[in-house]
């Protein structure tokens, strides 16, 4: 996982131009390449900000496969939220899982975080269990937290604390990281 390149928009479109990946989103399905391309340059100010930080999730054989991030930082609390798209090919593979334990890594291990929560719609069946299936606890509902078009929307709230991953197999990964996180984001560790 890296952060997106500009390079990348062609990509992003061939992933997300498909309905069915964006339906539970505020945004798309993408039409555009410019949209894609808005996209990346927003990551890479919200990067400088600390404020999101999204990465581009490539599968060593076949190339990018999605979007995972962590945003919604408190630093006070040392908390964020991640969430995740992959294309529809890639549903049902490892990468869902791999690419949690990759992220579970950067907030815990890499930015100090003490709890990684994640959000999804109550009928995004699909969504909840993939987030159960890693580790994640449902901890209840928040109503009408999602404005989406004209309606405000109930979430299923989610939560990982850095203890339940110490627990967890995914501690136990072996991930290997390039570099040093933005500095924006190493005010909690
Ligand atoms: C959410 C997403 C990243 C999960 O990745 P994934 O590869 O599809 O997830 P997995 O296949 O590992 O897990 C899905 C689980 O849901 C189950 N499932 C699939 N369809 C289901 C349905 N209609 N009802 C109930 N369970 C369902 C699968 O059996 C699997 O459970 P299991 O691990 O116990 O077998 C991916 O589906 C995606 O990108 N969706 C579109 C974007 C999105 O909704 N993102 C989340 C926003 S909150």
């Amino acid at each position: 996982m890296r952060p997106p390149q500009p390079g990348d928009a062609d990509a992003l479109l061939a992933l997300a131009s498909d309905a069915e990946v964006t339906r539970w989103f505020s945004w798309g399905p993408y039409t555009d390449v410019e949209q894609p391309r808005a996209y990346i340059e927003r990551c890479a100010w919200q990067r400088e900000r600390g404020e999101q930080l999204d990465l581009l999730i490539i599968d060593r054989e076949r190339g990018p496969a999605g979007i995972t991030g962590l945003s919604e930082f408190n630093y006070r609390d040392r908390r964020c939220i991640v969430g995740t798209w992959l294309g529809a090919d890639f549903w049902g593979t490892q990468v869902n899982r791999e690419s949690k334990a990759m992220i579970a890594y950067l907030g815990f291990e890499l930015l100090g975080m003490n709890r990684i929560g994640s959000y999804s719609n109550p009928e995004n069946e699909r969504s909840t269990r993939a987030l159960e299936a890693v580790g994640y606890s449902r901890e209840g509902v928040l109503r009408q937290w999602h404005h989406h078009g004209e309606r405000y929307l109930d979430v299923n709230i989610f939560g990982m604390l850095r203890d339940d991953w110490r627990a967890s197999g995914q501690a136990e990964t072996e991930i290997s990281s390039d570099g040093t996180p933005p500095s924006a984001f190493l005010q909690a560790s």
